[in-house]
This record gives C-alpha cells, structure tokens and sequence, in this order.
C-alpha cells in the first residue's frame, strides 16, 4: 500500500501543541478534569476495547529501521504512591521522517496523528510498557523529539499529560529541561541501551499539575 507522509507542522505550530489543548471533549455527567484538548478523544479509537486491553503494548512501527525503544512505568494515584489500575494510556508520535504518516483513507483522528500509535491499560500493580521506535523531531524545525500521551481514568474524562522527551535530544530546550511542574510527572525519558533495546522508565502522577483535578 503506498504510504502518503502528513506533514505534522501543517497542523501542528509547535511540539507542545500539536493536536491538543483546543476544543474541549468531555463525558456526560463525568467529573472534567486537565482543560480542553483537541484530539485527545482519539483515545476511543483503541482497535481493542478497553476492557481487553493489555498493560504492553507494540506500536507498528517497533520492526521498521531505527532505533528501537522501551518505556516503562507505573501509573500511581494522586497520592504518588498507590498504583493506579485500569488507568488507559494513549500514545502516539511520528516516524522516522518526523512526520505523522498515513496511509490514505483514515476516517479518523488517525488522519493528523498517523499510524504509529499505541494503547495499553495499567495492570494490578499500575505498570504499563511501550515498544516503538524513537521518533524523529519534526523536519527543518527546533522542535525536539516527541510522544504524545492521553490518559483515561475510568470516572474522568480523557485529558493529556506532557510528552515523553529524550534527555540526549539537543533540541530539548533548557527551560523545558529545567522545568519544575509537569503535567502527569516528568516526561523526560534517559534511556539506557540494554542490547540495542533503548530502555527508558517513566512515572505517571495521575492529577499532578491536572487542572481541575479533584483533592482526593
Ligand atoms: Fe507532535
């Protein structure tokens, strides 16, 4: 199948705000939590429903050349210590080419966020796991390399919490590299390259930094 390539800055002005914090989304009668975001309903478009899925999961680009990546975590309440369950975790990112690639005849928001993309659902003890590639930053831009992740917590509404970043990214800019409050915890990942698999882990906060995240 021929392959069309979507630009990502044809829609996306910056790293930060591609496909997000826009137009607002929410469940009915569902506590609304971490402001609008355009495009974070993409979560819904899980090929698995919810209920089935698994706390790993492969992104389809995990066999194409380049480098090949592993994150890992645990998913913890706001609390920062008990692990979160059945927390939903949506990512996704561009190719090699730093673009978000299509194939032609998406229907949804698979139209700007592309193919490579990814579910997995917190387990017992809150872990979750991706394997993908590492993406390209976006092309002739500053932009650093990056993974869009949404999350659903079962009686929230879907919201985002800041991209994965690589700390080995000269794009990475300094004030983002000495920023405080993350949304979600720190998303800046250092991998560790464990056979030619770049091994990086990642805590999620739930609520932290969410506005309108509830106390308790
Ligand atoms: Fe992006």
């Amino acid at each position: 199948m021929k392959t069309y390539l979507l630009i990502a800055i044809a829609f996306c002005n910056s790293w930060t705000a591609c496909g997000q914090k826009e137009s607002g989304s929410s469940e009915e009668g569902k506590t609304k939590v971490g402001g609008n975001c355009e495009g974070c309903e993409a979560i819904y478009e899980s090929p698995v429903p919810f209920e089935k899925l698994h706390w790993t999961d492969t992104l389809p680009d995990f066999n194409d050349p380049g480098p090949k990546l592993e994150i890992s975590g645990i998913v913890y309440k706001k609390d920062g210590k008990t692990p979160a369950a059945g927390v939903v975790i949506y990512i996704y990112h561009t190719d090699q080419k730093g673009v978000y690639p299509v194939k032609g005849g998406e229907k949804g928001w698979d139209k700007r966020h592309g193919y490579i993309r990814g579910w997995a659902k917190t387990n017992d003890k809150g872990q979750y796991r991706f394997y993908t590639l590492v993406p390209a930053s976006y092309p002739n831009s500053n932009n650093p390399k990056h993974i869009h992740p949404v999350i659903k917590e079962s009686d929230k509404n879907e919201y985002w919490i800041d991209e994965f970043l690589f700390a080995d990214d000269p794009l990475l800019p300094e004030d983002e590299r000495n920023k405080t409050r993350f949304r979600g915890g720190n998303g800046i990942l250092t991998t560790v390259n464990d056979n030619g698999l770049l091994k990086a882990k990642r805590n999620i906060i739930l609520g932290e930094n969410i506005p309108g995240y509830p106390a308790k």
